[in-house]
């Protein structure tokens, strides 16, 4: 029996034309699914900050949840949720961010985290960086510190990567996937 060289991205599946005509979705149930897999995608995300203090983990709403709940347990640190408007029942701070069409809004609660907290934001996927670029926002105006925002995919010809870091920001991605 040979051992099993996988790497984090022969565990992603990419589904041909979803959600329209010309995407190439990139699938990370099929990561987060495998015992394998999934652990190697956590441990991964965490290498880089080895030594570092961080005091929160903050993932971004959906994917960004299973991510970050496991990089948060695995550092022994507390977990924030940046969520899609409506959801959070406490006070909020709102961000808008673009999208193709139209614009979205997230929020993180207005106590989550203090002024100075150094934080890891950690997400699935960086595409044009609008989902992220407002995660580290609220991070901001609530006076933390992004110390640095993790991906499991980085698809460069979105722009994502090239954006954060104009805003002066690390981006650290397990692997990257052209033709997006
Ligand atoms: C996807 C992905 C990232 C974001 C990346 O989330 O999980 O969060 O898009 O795109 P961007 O860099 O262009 O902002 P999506 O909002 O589709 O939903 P989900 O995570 O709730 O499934
Ligand atoms: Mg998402």
């Amino acid at each position: 029996r040979s051992r099993d060289t996988r790497e984090v991205r022969d565990y992603i599946r990419t589904i041909v034309d979803f959600p329209k005509e010309g995407i190439l979705f990139r699938d990370v149930t099929t990561l987060f699914a495998d015992a394998r897999g999934f652990r190697m995608a956590v441990d991964q995300l965490l290498n880089p900050y080895a030594g570092e203090q961080i005091d929160k983990v903050v993932g971004l709403e959906a994917r960004g949840f299973i991510l970050g709940g496991a990089v948060a347990h695995q550092l022994s640190v507390g977990f924030v949720p940046i969520r899609k408007k409506g959801k959070l029942p406490g006070a909020v701070l709102s961000q808008a961010y673009e999208l193709e069409y139209g614009e979205a809004v997230v929020e993180i609660h207005d106590d989550a985290l203090n002024p100075g907290d150094r934080v890891l934001i950690v997400d699935d996927l960086l595409a044009t960086g609008g989902t992220a670029a407002a995660g580290i926002a609220l991070c901001e105006r609530l006076g933390a510190e992004v110390i640095g925002c993790a991906f499991v995919i980085d698809l460069p010809e979105l722009g994502g990567r090239k954006l954060l870091e104009e805003m002066g920001h690390e981006v650290f991605a397990l692997t990257a996937f052209e033709g997006a």
